[in-house]
């Protein structure tokens, strides 16, 4: 059974998924089913991670937001940093009750879990980090967010969409999925795409937090990546101590879409070690 919730913070109304194992809309309590946060990616919203809810909801709790500015929830103006994603996160922790949680973030989203992990490490039981990196932006990508945020403000989403889809989509991705993750894309409003650019180019380098992360971790990289390539994700999974690193065959950055079943699989895997 999946629910949509409201909560607050920052002033902002915002919007979540909640889907687990009891009748949550019943109000019954999650019992003891592990908590998993599934933290979207840029430009998407909780509905990128429908597979996944899919799969884990007969076992997790599954907690899965809208960011500010995406789906359903209110957007934070002009710019929208990484710490404003992870305060709204530990937000919805403390409204849902949740004390600690598996974090699992696809790109910007992992951005937001490393975030989370360095405001408040008491709440994460296990972070997966999908399609992501902990580096910041160059001066160049910085500079290029700045002017990608410009573009979508002065020609929408639809100007937006095929630059970012011929990036982002794996050569091996079938066109059916093609046109299902456009859609998505497409959703999305320029006010908040251009806020997450903005905040994106503001982040700091994380990649000192690495060898401070003491909970399980699991890095999950697309073979066909070229926005992060996995040589990347290699890099992140040797600097987390115990960490593990399993790269998807057949998928591009946006590996739990292109390849859900193995996604899935490596996230099992990664969660029965966990109990
Ligand atoms: C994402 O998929 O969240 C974005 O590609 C992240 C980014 O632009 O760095």
């Amino acid at each position: 059974m999946t629910v949509q919730g409201t909560y607050s913070n920052r002033g902002l109304r915002l919007s979540y998924l909640e889907a687990g194992p009891t009748d949550l809309a019943a109000g019954a309590a999650a019992g003891s089913a592990p908590a998993l946060l599934l933290l979207h990616g840029f430009p998407f919203s909780a509905a990128m991670w429908e597979p996944q809810v899919a799969a884990f909801s007969a076992r997790c709790r599954c907690l899965v937001p809208d960011l500010s500015g995406f789906g359903e929830s209110e957007p934070t103006a002009e710019v929208v940093r990484m710490e404003d994603f992870a305060d709204d996160t530990r937000a919805l922790l403390d409204h849902t009750g949740v004390e600690r949680a598996v974090v699992c973030g696809l790109s910007m989203g992992g951005y937001v879990a490393l975030a989370l992990a360095a405001a408040a490490p008491e709440r994460l039981s296990g972070l997966v980090l999908a399609s992501s990196r902990a580096a910041a932006d160059t001066p160049a990508a910085a500079e290029g967010r700045l002017a990608s945020a410009r573009t979508v403000l002065q020609e929408g989403t639809g100007g937006f969409a095929p630059g970012f889809l011929s990036k982002a989509i794996g050569a091996s991705t079938a066109a059916g999925q093609h046109s299902r993750i456009e859609a998505l894309v497409l959703a999305a409003q320029p006010g908040a795409v251009a806020a997450a650019q903005r905040g994106m180019a503001e982040r700091p380098d994380r990649r000192g937090l690495l060898g401070e992360i003491r909970v399980p971790a699991l890095i999950l990289a697309g073979e066909e990546d070229t926005l992060i390539p996995p040589e990347e994700s290699r890099q992140m999974a040797a600097a987390i101590p115990g960490s593990s690193l399993v790269m998807i065959p057949g998928a591009g950055h946006l590996a739990n879409l292109e390849q859900p079943e193995a996604f899935n699989q490596a996230l099992a895997r990664f969660l029965d070690a966990l109990t």
